[in-house]
């Protein structure tokens, strides 16, 4: 038998680790892998709630025949439809065939778009109950967390929520399933990079949401990604709440592009000017080396960021512009800016980045530097002001 939810006896987590799929959306590392949590509540009524990727149908059956045995699945409740979420549905309904299932107005427009599935849908809207027998549901609506029909499911009589993507994070389930089995350090990074990758951008409704759930009195969070949280829900809840109300940490973030190394020794040296200034986090790096979902993570930890490109064909580095054009996207706010570049028979490097710093309307930290072919002492000594300037900005703000 597979690990269950334990601490009900009739709540079992019947989801999945996938560490075949390399990138996430086809496009966010795995290199630790990644879990989609499904859940079975075998009551009066049984229901599963959300499924799991498509590549692991079969291993997914497989779990709640074990669980159910010869039952049959009453309602599947949909609270997300991202494939990753929605992938085993199809197969749950043919093997499960008068199973009901449960969504918002929205949501069976992806259920008929993506699979051509049209009937048995039991729709519930804000509020709404269903009635399992000793467990007893409420549905609440929380659109573009992260798609616009998800949507979470509280269980009232066992006090879990069923919090889909929000609350989640990459990283597989390697033996401990709860917050109190693993190592919680080990997940933060990956929870931050999923949260700064994935759920950014809609931090504002994060908030709204975090404002609602606020007067449920919640003792598990199970999301569809990541640990459970049993006996520290409030941890995984502060987390989200710092990061939506985009705080950071104390440390300083530099990304640049370069092509011959200018522009690298332009960061290198005022890093080092930061760490001389007593600053211990200090992230330097080369945007065509380190993939941006952990240059996105880190920009979402620390209260200062430093970035840097060369001109390229009259324009900003190809690996940077990536960089800009997400940060712009996910609307991060209240960071420290500091710019720099290089530029030979043409600039545009410097002057992006500038038009991406009156956009985000972060707070710039002294002038844009930029060096003509190699950086001199002038741009090396603006640099050394850029790096005390933002050290003490940062030692001051943390927040
Ligand atoms: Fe885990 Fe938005 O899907």
């Amino acid at each position: 038998m597979d690990c269950r939810l334990s601490i009900m006896d009739r709540v079992h987590w019947i989801g999945v680790n996938d560490r075949e799929t390399t990138l996430f959306e086809n496009f966010w590392p795995l290199d630790r892998g990644v879990c989609y949590n499904s859940y079975l509540i075998d009551d009066e009524k049984i229901a599963v709630i959300d499924t799991v990727k498509f590549n692991k149908t079969e291993q997914y059956l497989s779990k709640v025949k074990e669980v159910i045995g010869d039952k049959k699945v009453d309602y599947l409740i949909v609270n997300h439809m991202e494939p990753d979420h929605s992938g085993s549905m199809k197969a749950l309904v043919a093997a499960y065939p008068d199973m009901k299932i449960v969504g918002n107005k929205k949501t069976f427009d992806f259920i008929r778009g993506f699979y051509d599935i049209t009937e048995n849908f039991l729709e519930v809207a804000e509020g709404d109950e269903l009635d399992l027998g000793y467990h007893k549901l409420k549905f609440f609506l929380t659109p573009m967390i992260h798609w616009p029909e998800t949507m979470m499911t509280y269980d009232q009589t066992e006090k879990i929520l069923f919090s889909m993507d929000a609350f989640g994070g990459f990283g597989s389930l390697d033996g401990g399933l709860f917050d109190d089995e693993v190592n919680v350090e080990f997940y933060e990074d990956e929870i931050r990079r999923y949260y700064s990758n994935i759920v950014a951008k809609y931090s504002p409704i994060v908030q709204r949401a975090l404002g609602r759930l606020g007067t449920l009195d919640i003792k598990v969070i199970a999301p569809t990604h990541g640990p459970i949280w049993r006996t520290s829900p409030k941890t995984i809840v502060d987390y989200y709440d710092k990061w939506s109300r985009y705080e950071a940490e104390e440390g300083v973030v530099i990304v640049y592009g370069t092509m011959y190394g200018n522009t690298a020794k332009m960061a290198d040296y005022v890093a080092r000017i930061i760490s001389e200034n007593g600053v211990k986090n200090v992230r330097v790096y080369d945007a065509s080396k380190t993939h941006l979902s952990y240059i996105l993570s880190d920009i979402w930890r620390f209260k200062g960021v430093i970035l840097g490109s060369c001109a390229y064909n009259m324009n900003v580095f190809p690996a940077m512009e990536l960089v800009l054009s997400k940060l712009e996207h996910t609307g991060l706010k209240n960071r420290y800016l500091g710019v720099f570049g290089n530029k030979s028979w043409s600039g545009g490097g410097v002057s992006a980045i500038d038009t991406f710093a009156e956009k985000v309307k972060w707070e710039k930290i002294g002038t844009s530097i930029e060096a003509t072919y190699t950086p001199k002492d002038a741009e090396f000594e603006a640099l050394i002001k850029l790096g005390k300037e933002m050290a003490q900005r940062v030692k001051d703000n943390p927040l």
